[in-house]
């Protein structure tokens, strides 16, 4: 069970109260679980199912855990909840060879950006014939490169690009990205990248007139998508603009490619997957069309695969109250927090092993990174139980653009990625 897909509904019970010397039996709701408790009682359990504690004394700290049964387990998520897709990963969330692997073993295949990932895909020895290349920007050379690989499908949303494409051979076809914008994600992704409905229309036409061949459309509803609405709008608006085009042009589509955004409940809950297969699914089948749906999920398929351990290394009073100071940070693993303004939870190793700490011994802290920069901070006044050096604290969650986007800025070594497959578990 992933922590995204546990209910949020307070267990109704039963109480017994006093009332004018008479006993009643009256119905009560026990406050639901807060969304850090849901997550710490998964973690703990997790924890130590992988034996997480025995890990890290025997590689040290910090420590990325990457467990490619989890990989397997969204996959087969998004495989349930969306049968009809064909997902390609986005590799450039964790690019990491033991996960290219998993994933080509379950059949499914890759979205690329660059060539470093299209060579990491070669390196694990896939087939790259199938991966998408979406970066709508790309030089001459890297389309060289891309083609020479194998890579026969690009995204474009720019009438310069269709130019540099067309000296392809006529193998390959082209998947036109649109905009969509949404405010509300994590990362909304529409204002780099994506052309408008009357752009598109007109690369569409530029296609017809260089014989490239146009297979479909694609859009990104924004990294960290918390509703359906953004997915249903952007898949309404994009079959009825092919239906339309196809009537205009005369082309004839038959791809429609949703992006990626599926969220993951960091710091607090996003709805099950369920929910937003359900809508999508709805949206599709409302187009009327009968296109190959092709997905991009990044974020969906590797973040709950890495746990990260990390140690406190040194801590001191300041005016503003205790701060601890870990050998991982902003610069490092936590670089999600720099670059996307994600929250991951931290608990200290302690409150996963069993007896809740008694309230009197935690203490509100401020968790740091190990450089020197002021803006390394991970979290600001945080219960804890009260931590000294050599303590170790652990992050769920952790496994999509952490360690990809970590510099090495302080002459910071990355942090180390052990990879275990720990299967089945039943909790
Ligand atoms: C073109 C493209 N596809 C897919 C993704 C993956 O998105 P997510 O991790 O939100 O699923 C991204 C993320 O930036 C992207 O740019």
């Amino acid at each position: 069970m992933t922590p995204a897909s546990l209910s949020t509904l307070p267990a109704p019970s039963v109480r017994q109260s006093a009332d004018d010397g008479h006993i009643v039996r009256t119905a009560a709701r026990v406050p639901a679980p807060t969304h850090r408790a849901r997550v710490r009682a998964e973690l703990a359990r997790y924890s130590a199912a992988i034996g997480l504690t025995g890990i890290v004394r025997r590689h040290g700290s910090p420590l990325l855990v990457l467990d490619t049964a989890r990989v397997r387990d969204q996959l087969h998520l998004l495989q349930r909840e969306l049968p009809a897709a064909h997902v390609h990963f986005a590799t450039k969330a964790l690019p990491h060879p033991a996960v290219v692997r998993t994933i080509a073993e379950t059949g499914a295949s890759f979205e690329v950006a660059s060539r470093g990932e299209i060579a990491l895909l070669r390196d694990a020895g896939v087939d790259v014939g199938r991966t998408l290349h979406t970066h709508p920007i790309r030089s001459r050379a890297d389309i060289a490169d891309a083609y020479c690989s194998g890579i026969r499908r690009f995204v474009v949303d720019n009438p310069g690009e269709l130019w540099k494409l067309a000296v392809l051979p006529r193998d390959i076809d082209v998947l036109v990205r649109l905009s969509f914008p949404n405010p509300a994600a994590r990362c909304d992704l529409s204002t780099k990248f994506g052309a408008t409905e009357v752009q598109a229309a007109a690369l569409v036409e530029q296609a017809i007139g260089l014989g490239v061949s146009v297979a479909g459309f694609s859009f990104h509803v924004g990294s960290q998508t918390t509703t359906v609405a953004p997915f249903e709008r952007a898949i309404r608006r994009t079959t009825s603009l092919m239906s339309e085009l196809e009537v205009r042009t005369g082309a004839r589509f038959s791809v429609l490619d949703l992006g990626g955004g599926f969220p993951i409940g960091y710091d607090e809950a996003v709805p099950d997957l369920a929910v937003l297969g359900a809508g999508i699914r709805t949206a599709i089948a409302a187009g009327g069309r009968n296109d190959t749906v092709l997905l991009e999920p990044g974020r969906f398929v590797t973040a709950t695969a890495m746990t990260l351990v990390s140690r406190v290394i040194g801590s001191s009073d300041r005016v503003d109250g205790r701060w601890h100071y870990l050998d991982d940070g902003l610069y490092g693993s936590y670089s999600n927090v720099l670059t996307e303004g994600v929250h991951p939870l931290v608990f200290a190793a302690s409150e996963l092993t069993g007896s809740a700490v008694p309230d009197a011994a935690r203490e509100r802290a401020t968790l740091a990174g190990p450089t020197c920069d002021s803006v390394d901070v991970i979290a600001r006044g945080i219960e804890l139980p009260a931590l000294d050096e050599g303590d170790l604290l652990v992050s769920p969650m952790m496994g999509a653009y952490t360690s990809v986007t970590a510099s090495g800025f302080n002459g910071l070594e990355p942090t180390p990625i052990h990879v275990i497959d720990a299967g089945p578990l039943r909790f």
